[in-house]
């Protein structure tokens, strides 16, 4: 099979990106209730990807398939927070390939896209996070040389008078 094409995504590409973004999400909350998109997401988000497709400090990348959007990735060039090395950061902050065209390289290659382009803004290292319980992406990014940093622990707090939170499985 031919590899799928990556590009740098256009503002044309938005409402596609949006819709990968949504799955994206929604695939994140079945792993864990904490993640539930915000019912405002899609909405903040449409101006944030229009900014983020623009924005020549962010990289923004399609995956396609016949032309039609099958998968994206996003990242940035963050500085170090100044105590530890590195300097220059560079931050996945997304990275999506719908479930019908998984297994197919089409990850590989924005991933590797992504970090030659981050690279060249300047980046020392790569850093993204990965829910918990998603094993799959757990094994993606160990196949591409990436090992874990650090677990985010979080509790909520119950709201006077409601009930306390259950604790996710
Ligand atoms: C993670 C994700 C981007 C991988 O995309 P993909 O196009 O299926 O990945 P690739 O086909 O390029 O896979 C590259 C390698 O990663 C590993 N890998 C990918 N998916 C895997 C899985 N489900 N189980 C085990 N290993 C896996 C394999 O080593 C694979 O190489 P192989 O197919 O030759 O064995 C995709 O599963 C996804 O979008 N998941 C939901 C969103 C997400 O979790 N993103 C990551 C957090 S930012």
């Amino acid at each position: 099979m031919d590899a799928i094409p990556i590009r740098t995504a256009r503002r044309g590409d938005v409402p596609s990106l949006l819709l990968l973004w949504s799955a994206m999400l929604e695939e994140n909350a079945k792993f864990d209730p904490r993640l539930t998109p915000h019912p405002d997401a899609r909405e903040s988000a449409a101006g944030s990807f229009a900014q983020r497709v623009d924005d020549p400090d962010e990289v923004v990348l399609v995956a396609e398939d016949g032309r039609v959007p099958i998968g994206f990735a996003a990242g940035k060039v963050t500085p170090g927070n100044g105590f530890q090395v590195p300097g220059k950061l560079g931050q996945i902050t997304d990275c999506y390939v719908i479930p019908a065209r998984r297994r197919r390289g089409a990850g590989r290659r924005l991933a590797s896209r992504m970090v030659d382009l981050l690279v060249g803004k300047g980046a020392e290292t790569i850093r993204l996070q990965v829910v918990v319980k998603n094993a799959e992406a757990e094994a993606f990014w160990a196949s591409l040389g990436y090992a874990p940093l650090e677990v985010i622990f979080e509790r909520a707090i119950p709201k006077p008078g409601g009930t306390p939170p259950s604790a996710t499985a």
